[in-house]
């Protein structure tokens, strides 16, 4: 944890810089019941050193680039790291920290719920709900029994079941029972298309684009080619500082207990399949997979709609499947890399302005234009990946099935709370638009159970300059849980394993 302008790979925890890329995954929520033993569990994940134990992965590369048998990950909600470190040293943490990173955090998901679009089905009273809860007491509404999560990746179910039972047994007996228990969890394991098993429900390719961070080993183009990926990147660099909290941040501060760390959005997210196909088939003048690419922003095989506007195409290499822009605005020309079609869309006539894609990174679009701190500030590391059997039109309602993981970045307000509340779930999302555009929400999570705008009911798109408009855009994604998380650093986790902070940065 010190101040060098050193990346401390050692000390970050390893899933906020590089994706695994592990197919089975467990998401697992504890809740403490005994405080001491709850420390003595956090101190051996940070330590490694029990005997048959598991500790928690940092960023350092992998010995000769191979996997170990296990990843796992460490996260605490506000109310569990109070109980850790207690009530004045949460507040010392806060009162060194700026507004915007502790704030958020602190009153967590719950209240927050109504801001982000968490709403009717979504609201918390419904949380935790549909599967995975495990105690015979039904979840609070408040969350405040939710107080540390764990995220287990393995390259096998078997190893899965293994590393789990590992976890669970370095868990200390107390006389009245186990200092934390699990009491909710999730798997997830990987849906495979054409040989790719990238692919989430709705039908989608994912883990294509991410925020290229300036600085870090993964994105030297040495290490990418070992890794077997493209070395051609020309995509805006994001400062590390983004999503590993550093006390020499432009514009924000931090305690120094939260230096190495980062937040992120835990969200457990339902995908109503069978809604999302019937409204991809209800507008009998389109097929139902320019429809599904048109709301996306990517054909289901990751194609962008901007280099490729008329067809999926599997010819297309991985630096194109990134490197694109949407307007060439702040370039003037196309992306360097960017391959088939060139030309500007700043009439959204090939990628809609609603689409998710280009609102969930607008990359050079209106909201980034003069602007470009924008392209670097409301950036999100997504390791979120999807549950539950894909989607057969003859089942039964009621299987659970979607998307679940973290939203990661330095500043929850600036990143999660900020794309989410302005960026997904608002209309007007452009403003003002060049042409019409009524799609006002994003039509992937569709209109929320509260929103009274008729036109965030219909989805509409640019199509050879007239505008075809499809009715009935219902809500497609359901929240069904959702935790604000501190992932501290090793140091970090190693003082919150003491019940102790380190002391905040004195400025001479
Ligand atoms: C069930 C819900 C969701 C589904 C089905 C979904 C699906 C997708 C798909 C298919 C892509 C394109 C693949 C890629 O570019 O890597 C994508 C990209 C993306 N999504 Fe989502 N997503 C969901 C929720 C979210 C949420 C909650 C957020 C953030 C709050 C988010 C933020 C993003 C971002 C930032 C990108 C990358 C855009 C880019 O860089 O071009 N998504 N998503």
């Amino acid at each position: 944890m010190s101040n060098s302008s050193q990346i401390e790979m050692n000390d970050i925890q390893g899933l906020i810089l590089r994706g695994y890329n592990f197919p089975h995954i467990r998401y697992i929520i504890f809740s403490i019941k005994n405080t001491d033993g709850a420390k003595q569990f956090c101190a051996d994940l940070a330590s490694g050193t029990a005997p048959g134990g598991l500790s928690i992965t940092n960023a350092e590369p992998w010995e000769n680039m191979e996997k170990p048998d296990y990843c796992l990950n460490i996260g605490f909600t506000y109310s569990g790291l109070e109980k850790l470190i207690g009530t004045a040293n949460s507040n010392a943490v806060e009162r060194h920290s700026s507004r915007e990173v502790f704030k958020s955090f602190k009153k967590g998901a719950v209240e927050d719920a109504g801001q982000m679009g968490d709403t009717g089905e979504s609201a918390p009273a419904n949380w935790w709900k549909n599967g995975g809860w495990i105690p015979k007491e039904v979840p609070t509404a408040n969350g405040s029994e939710l107080h540390i999560q764990l995220t287990l990746f393995t390259l096998t179910p078997e190893n899965r079941e293994k590393y789990y039972a590992a976890l669970l047994g370095m868990i200390t007996e107390t006389p009245s029972g186990p200092a934390v228990i699990p009491v909710y969890y999730q798997d997830s394991d990987p849906i495979t298309v054409d040989g790719n098993s990238d692919y989430v429900h709705f039908g989608y390719r994912d883990s294509l684009s991410q925020p290229r961070i300036d600085d870090i080993i993964w994105e030297k183009p040495k290490m990418r080619k070992l890794m077997g990926i493209s070395s051609i990147d020309d995509r805006p660099k994001v400062p590390l500082d983004r999503f590993v909290i550093s006390q020499k941040a432009k514009d924000y501060y931090a305690h120094t207990l939260l230096v190495n760390g980062t937040f992120s959005a835990f969200r457990l997210l339902y995908q109503d399949e069978a809604k999302f196909n019937t409204f991809i088939h209800s507008n009998t003048e389109i097929s139902p997979e320019l429809m599904a690419a048109k709301m996306c922003g990517r054909w289901r095989d990751g194609t962008p709609l901007v280099v490729s506007p008329d067809k999926e195409d599997k010819s297309l290499g991985e630096p194109s499947t990134k490197n694109f822009n949407f307007t060439n605005f702040n370039y003037l020309t196309p992306s360097p890399n960017q391959q088939g079609d060139q030309s500007s869309d700043e009439l959204a006539l090939k990628c809609p302005y609603a689409a998710h894609i280009r609102r969930a990174n607008p990359r050079d679009d209106i909201n980034v234009k003069g602007n470009d701190d924008n392209a670097e500030t409301h950036r999100i590391v997504r390791r979120a990946s999807p549950y539950g059997p894909v989607y057969d039109r003859a089942e039964k309602p009621g299987i659970q099935r979607g998307l679940v993981g973290l939203f990661i970045g330095a500043v929850l307000d600036f990143q999660f709370r900020f794309v989410t509340r302005l960026w997904l779930e608002q209309g007007g999302f452009r403003n003002p638009d060049a042409s019409p555009n009524y799609s006002g929400v994003d039509p992937i999570f569709g209109p929320q159970a509260d929103d009274t705008s008729p036109d965030n009911f219909v989805f509409a798109y640019n199509e050879n300059g007239t505008y075809t408009e499809t009715p009935n855009l219902t809500r497609f994604v359901r929240t069904d849980g959702s935790l604000y998380l501190f992932l501290p650093g090793i140091s970090g986790l190693k003082y919150i394993s003491q019940g102790i902070i380190p002391p905040p940065l004195t400025v001479n």
